[in-house]
C-alpha cells in the first residue's frame, strides 16, 4: 500500500510514520476480511492515544494543584455526535468515561449501552421538549435557555439533577458568519439571573459551561471566554464545583482546502498551562469538564473505497468510486485529508478528482496529484475519518457503508453494508 507522494500535491499532512504503518496494516486486515466498501474503519487505540498525550500535557503543568484541599481534576466526557458508534460507547464507558449527549436519541444510546445517569451530562437546546420524559436521577444538565430552565426546574429537584447554565460569551459567534452570535446558551445577564433564580429554589447548581465553536486555533480564545465566566460568576456571587469549557480543540492532520493546518498556533502543553491559569478565580473548583470531539477522534477513522470507473477529459483524470463526499464524507466540502492506496501504486502523476458514485458535481472527495497507475478495483484509503463523517453520512441512491471497530480485542464487524431490504423496509 502506497503513501500520495505529498511533495508532487504540495500538501504536508504530518503524519507520524508509526501512523502511517499502523493505518496500512489495519486496512489490508480489514480487505482481507473480503468486507465490502464503501467501509469505514474506527479503531479506539489513536483515541487512547490521543487522550494520555492530553493528561500527560495537564500533569506535567502541575495541573494536579489543591484548592480547598481538594485536587483539581479533569474529566473528558465522550461527545457522542461526534462518532455515534455503539462499539466506541461501550469501549469509552469501560475505560470509566463519562458521556455528552445532545438529544433524546444519544441519551437513549447512552443509557442502552449501560452508561449510569450520574455519567450521562445532557446538552443542547430545547431539552424541556424530550428530557422529562425520562425519570433519571444524579444526571448532569447544562441549562440552555429561561423557558428550558423553568420547564426542567421541578425536574431537576425532584430528580436532584446536577445543573449548569451555559454561558454566551463573546467569544462564542457563527463561524461562517463571525458578526452573529450563535444560537446556545444565557447571555451574561440572562445567567445572572438564572443562576440567581437557581439558587433561590434550592437546587443543586454546580456548573458554569460554554463551547464556543470547533477547530478553536489558541488557548488564548479559551482563556478570554473563562475571563468573562468569572465575571458573570462573581456577579451571580456563584462558585462553581464543575467548569466546563466544552469541546474546541483543533484537529491534527487535517488541512484546510487551501492547504492550511488547523492546529497550527495549538499546543497542548501551553493549553494545560492556560487552564491552570485561568482556573485561579473559582475558589471552589473541584473539575474541570472537556467534551473534545474532533481533537479526540477525527485520527481514529478511515473511509475505504473502491475505485469503479476511471475517466480523462481536458487534463483531468476522474476517478468514480463506490463512495465519496455526497454519501460518506460531507467534511470534504472543507478538510483535505490524506489518502493512502492500495495496492501500491506509483510513477507518473496526474490531476485527478477522487469522485463518488452519486449523480451529483459535488460528490468529489478530492483534487489531487495522484498516479495515472491506479486503475479500476484499486481502493483509497481516506484517513482522519473519524470525526462528523459518521453522523453527517447520507442514503443518496445508495445505502450507508459498511463499518468495522478495532479496539485491544482486535478488528471485528460493526455494521453491514446497507441492503436494499433494509432500507426499503422502513416505508409504510
Ligand atoms: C456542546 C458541545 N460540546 C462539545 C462539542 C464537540 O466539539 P468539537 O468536536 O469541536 O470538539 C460540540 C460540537 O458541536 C458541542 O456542541
Amino acid at each position: 500500500m502506497s503513501r500520495v507522494s505529498l511533495k508532487k500535491s504540495g500538501l504536508n499532512f504530518g503524519h507520524p510514520p508509526e501512523t502511517i504503518a499502523f493505518w496500512k496494516r489495519l486496512v489490508r486486515e480489514a480487505l482481507s476480511l473480503s468486507t465490502p466498501t464503501p467501509l469505514y474503519i474506527f479503531s479506539a487505540l489513536p483515541i487512547a492515544e490521543r487522550l494520555a498525550e492530553f493528561d500527560a500535557a495537564l500533569a506535567g503543568a502541575g495541573f494536579q494543584f489543591k484548592t480547598h484541599n481538594s485536587k483539581l481534576r479533569i474529566q473528558h466526557w465522550l461527545s457522542c455526535k461526534t462518532l455515534p458508534v455503539a462499539p466506541l460507547l461501550r469501549w469509552w464507558r469501560e475505560q470509566g468515561r463519562p458521556i455528552e449527549v445532545v438529544s433524546e436519541f444519544e441519551l437513549r444510546a447512552a443509557l442502552s449501552e449501560g452508561f449510569a445517569p450520574e455519567n450521562i451530562l445532557a446538552n443542547g437546546p430545547a431539552k424541556h421538549h424530550w428530557l422529562p420524559r425520562f425519570e433519571l436521577r444524579e444526571l448532569s444538565v447544562n441549562l440552555d435557555s429561561r423557558a428550558e430552565l423553568d420547564a426542567l426546574l421541578p425536574f431537576a429537584k425532584k430528580l436532584n439533577w446536577r445543573l449548569g447554565v451555559r454561558l454566551l460569551t463573546s467569544e462564542e459567534y457563527d463561524p461562517d458568519h463571525p458578526q452573529f452570535p450563535t444560537q446556545f446558551g444565557f447571555a451574561p445577564d440572562e445567567a445572572v439571573t438564572a443562576i440567581k433564580k437557581l439558587q433561590r429554589a434550592k437546587a443543586r447548581i454546580e456548573t458554569i459551561q460554554f463551547h464556543l465553536r470547533t477547530n478553536i486555533p489558541s488557548g488564548q480564545v479559551y482563556e478570554r471566554a473563562i475571563a468573562e465566566v468569572a465575571e458573570v460568576c462573581r456577579a451571580a456571587k456563584f462558585n462553581p464545583l464543575q467548569l466546563d469549557i466544552g469541546g474546541g480543540l483543533p484537529v491534527r492532520h487535517v488541512l484546510t482546502r487551501g492547504g492550511k493546518v488547523f492546529d497550527g498556533e495549538f499546543g497542548l502543553r501551553a493549553f494545560a498551562q492556560m487552564l491552570r491559569r485561568a482556573s485561579k478565580p473559582f475558589p471552589e473548583l473541584r473539575e474541570i469538564w472537556l467534551e473534545n470531539g474532533r481533537f479526540v477522534s477525527a485520527g481514529c477513522g478511515a473511509l475505504v473505497v473502491k475505485i469503479l470507473d476511471v475517466k480523462e477529459r481536458r487534463g483531468l483524470r476522474q476517478l468514480i468510486c463506490n463512495g465519496g463526499r455526497t454519501m460518506n464524507a460531507l467534511a470534504s466540502l472543507w478538510e483535505q485529508h490524506e489518502f493512502l492506496l492500495f495496492p501500491e501504486r506509483t510513477g507518473k502523476e496526474t490531476l485527478t478528482a477522487v469522485c463518488g458514485p452519486t449523480c451529483m458535481a459535488f460528490d468529489q472527495l478530492a483534487r489531487l496529484p495522484l498516479p495515472r497507475s491506479l486503475r479500476a478495483g484499486d481502493h483509497l484509503v481516506w484517513l482522519d475519518a473519524g470525526a462528523y463523517q459518521l453522523p453527517w453520512e447520507t442514503r443518496f441512491s445508495h445505502g450507508h457503508a459498511a463499518v468495522l471497530w478495532h479496539d485491544e480485542k482486535g478488528l471485528r464487524p460493526a455494521r453491514e453494508l446497507q441492503s436494499f431490504e433494509n432500507l426499503w423496509s422502513q416505508w409504510k
